[in-house]
Formats: C-alpha cells, sequence, structure tokens
C-alpha cells in the first residue's frame, strides 16, 4: 500500500494537531447548540473520529450515504444510499468531510437539510480543493488548502483502497495507469 505512494503531502502529525485545532475552534462556536455531527460515508470517517475525540460538548452524531449522478446536467443530482437517522428539524447540523472537490455533493445535502428544517448548516472540512469547485460552496472550517490533486488515505479512497492509510499522499501514476 505504502509502495504506491508517490508523494507524502501530510503527515500523519500534522493532520491530528490540524484536527484538534478545527475541534477547538467548533468547541467555542458549537458549545451551547447541541449540534448533530454528521459524517458523511465513508470518506468522512477517520476525520469524524479524530474530531469527535477532541469535541468535549454535548453533540450527537449522525452519518449519511450519498452518490452523485451528475450526467449531463451541470448541477448533478444525488442519490441517498443511507439516509440520517436523526431529524434535523430544529437543530444546528456541522456536516464533517474529507475533502470539498467540485462541492455538488454538498450543495444537495445542504438543500436538502435545510429543506428538512435544520436551523443551520455548516461544513468542517479536513482538506478544501478550491481550483475543482463548481458548485458555490464554502465551507467555514477548513483544515488544509491543497491543489488539485488526487490524494488518498485518512478516509479517501482510490478504488475503495487507501482509506487505511494515517496520513494523505499522492498516488503514483502507474497506480492509475494500471487500472485503465
Ligand atoms: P464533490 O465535492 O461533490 O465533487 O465530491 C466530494 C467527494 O469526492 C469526496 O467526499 C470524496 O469522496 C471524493 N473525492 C474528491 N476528490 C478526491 C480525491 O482527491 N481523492 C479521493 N476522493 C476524492
Amino acid at each position: 500500500m505504502h509502495q504506491d505512494i508517490d508523494k507524502i503531502l501530510l503527515s500523519q502529525e500534522e493532520i491530528e494537531l490540524k484536527s484538534a485545532e478545527l475541534a477547538r475552534q467548533l468547541k467555542v462556536d458549537y458549545e451551547d447548540k447541541q449540534p448533530i455531527l454528521l459524517g458523511l460515508l465513508k470518506g468522512s470517517t477517520m476525520f469524524m473520529a479524530d474530531l469527535m475525540k477532541h469535541l468535549d460538548i454535548d453533540l450527537q452524531i449522525d452519518f449519511m450515504d450519498v452518490s452523485s449522478y451528475h450526467g449531463t446536467s451541470s448541477t448533478g443530482d444525488v442519490k441517498i444510499v443511507k439516509d440520517l437517522d436523526l431529524s434535523v428539524r430544529g437543530r444546528h447540523v456541522l456536516i464533517a468531510e474529507d475533502i470539498v472537490d467540485t462541492g455538488r455533493t454538498l450543495e444537495k445535502v445542504i438543500e436538502l437539510l435545510k429543506h428538512r428544517g435544520a436551523i443551520t448548516v455548516e461544513m468542517v472540512t479536513m482538506l478544501d480543493k478550491p481550483e475543482a469547485r463548481i458548485a458555490p460552496i464554502t465551507a467555514k472550517y477548513i483544515g488544509f488548502t491543497i491543489p488539485k490533486a488526487f490524494v488518498v488515505g485518512y478516509g479517501l479512497d482510490y478504488n475503495e483502497k487507501y482509506r487505511n492509510l494515517p496520513y494523505i499522499g499522492i498516488l503514483k501514476q502507474a497506480v492509475y495507469l494500471e487500472n485503465e
């Protein structure tokens, strides 16, 4: 697995320090809001665990699994594979994401949560790839801004592999070419 990585972009230590820092910020902003911390499966799982460990406030967690259908439409559409268990009506929702890329998935999820009566919907993402953005989405809390490269590790996959890497790295080109 490690031999497939061209370059480590963010080390385990850098990521751990950043998630603790983000949690400190969130603690101040959400201390009295009893938020729902919502993870989007499967990429956000490691980030969720790191955030939760450091976020010692009253909160509930939930998960959603959505898949995007971009097709020919420029806005794309989203299919809910697994919905939340909790109701978001009257709640403050904080979506935890591994990476914001085109922003199309998040745009649809935010629209849905607001439609269901969430009071506020904000996003916390470990990685932001602003150059790839199509939908007008801005996460309020961002770990690292990265260039438009395909990254794996810390929950992020290529063909469902590499999610368990504790760091974030750029895959060797040969790995893509093998699969083409
Ligand atoms: P988008 O912002 O709707 O385009 O989709 C974001 C999702 O695409 C993320 O939650 C990831 O699952 C996936 N994704 C985007 N960029 C990368 C990447 O560089 N590596 C792995 N997955 C990615």
